[in-house]
């Protein structure tokens, strides 16, 4: 059997991962800018990671939900503890989109409403709803349609308010920081806005922190750097740091009913020991406050680059705007500098999501090979 080929790839094989490194197996070494799109969060093959899973790995590795899974509980107080939501709920799942269809069906079984409210260059995953949301119609096909969709752009403030006064909107779904999209950073403004129009008309505030989350903008949650708090809050890449792991943050309001929601894989033992060793390393190691430092650094710095025309972001989620297209200079990085980097749907944007424990060495080393291919 041949595989489905559906991604574009390039021409390098990983087969080891170290750290902020990834090598091949003739054993040259990249350095890890693009975070595997985000996920590696506490860096790759950490030592206390792999323990925790092995150790879990030869007492259980798998029940189903219908029996106590104690480590689901335990990984949701530290979750909680350490994103400032201690009171709220969790429910588990598999992965980014999973977690945004679970959040919209919390959202319409509260106030039993259907239209939801996006924004452009928004993205929120491949399944039905969750692609429905996503501002591209080159991924969208007919079994997709049918959603009640609503899309402005961020920051119209006047087209959010006369949406939501209508007062027939289940819920705002939108990014704490557009990944896919280019780095677009909501407003403090926006976003207070959004929170006080949600409140007036009984919408539910859903933050997407599927990309930004997990300390990776120097803050546990990039909604945090403003007073904003969501009703809902889905998570996933980082929280695993590779282990396929979603959830769905739920404040108290909102009550759960037995098979309202459900999964087979969610919440497993292997998820939920891979999630309670991020959330433990990266307490233990500050990543969150690395994330912030690095992440200012390295902003100042591209920023003085002559050919950089705009840098965006917060923490280790940045973008940096060319006037040109970016494909060869992506190319080029990695094939003679060896440096992984992201793209995004903005085709002159370079995007930035290394794990967050990077160094300031290593720092360095993109930006001194960034300087060289622009020379
Ligand atoms: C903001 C955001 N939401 C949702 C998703 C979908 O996540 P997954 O690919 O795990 O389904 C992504 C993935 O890139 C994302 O960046």
């Amino acid at each position: 059997m041949n595989l489905f080929e559906v991604y574009s790839l390039f021409d390098i094989e990983p087969v080891r991962a170290e750290g902020n490194y990834v090598f091949t197996q003739d054993g040259t070494k990249y350095l890890d800018m693009y975070g595997g799109h985000a996920v590696i969060s506490i860096g790759h093959s950490h030592p206390d990671y792999k323990n925790r899973i092995t150790k879990q790995l030869n007492k259980i590795g798998f029940y189903s939900n219908s029996v106590p899974i104690g480590i689901q509980q335990e990984m949701a107080e530290k979750l909680g503890e350490l994103s400032g939501y201690p009171d709220w709920n969790l429910f588990l799942c598999n992965s980014g989109a999973e977690a945004n269809e679970n959040a919209l069906k919390v959202a319409s079984a509260y106030n039993q409403r259907k239209k939801v409210f996006v924004f452009e260059k928004g993205f929120h995953g491949r399944t039905s709803l969750a692609v429905a949301a996503t501002d591209n119609p080159k991924i969208l096909l007919p079994v997709n349609e049918g959603a009640e969709i609503i899309r402005l752009p961020l920051e119209d403030f006047d087209g959010a308010e006369s949406v939501l006064l209508q007062q027939d909107v289940c819920c705002v779904l939108i990014e704490g920081i557009q990944g896919v999209g280019g780095i677009n950073i909501p407003t403090i403004n926006f976003l207070s806005h959004l929170r006080k129009l949600c409140d007036q008309t009984n919408t539910v505030l859903i933050l997407d922190e599927i990309q930004s989350g997990f300390g990776r903008t120097g803050k546990f949650f990039a909604h945090q750097h403003s007073e904003v708090v969501p009703d809902v809050i889905t998570i996933a890449k980082g929280m695993g740091n590779g282990f396929p792991v979603g959830g769905v943050m739920i404040h108290p309001k909102f009550k759960a009913q037995p098979g309202m929601l459900g999964t087979t894989f969610g919440g497993n033992h292997l998820a939920c020991s891979a999630a309670l060793a991020v959330l433990e390393i990266i307490e233990k190691e500050s990543l969150i406050e690395n994330a912030d430092k690095i992440g200012a650094y390295l902003k100042e710095e591209l920023i003085s680059i002559p050919q950089v025309k705009e840098v965006r972001g917060l923490g280790l989620m940045i973008g940096i705007e060319f006037d040109f297209e970016i494909a060869d200079l992506r190319d080029e990085l990695l094939y003679s500098h060896h440096v992984f980097t992201g793209s995004s749907s903005n085709k002159k944007v370079l995007r930035l999501l290394p794990p967050l424990g990077i160094k300031k060495h290593e720092a360095d080393q993109f930006l001194n090979a960034l300087k060289e291919v622009l020379s």
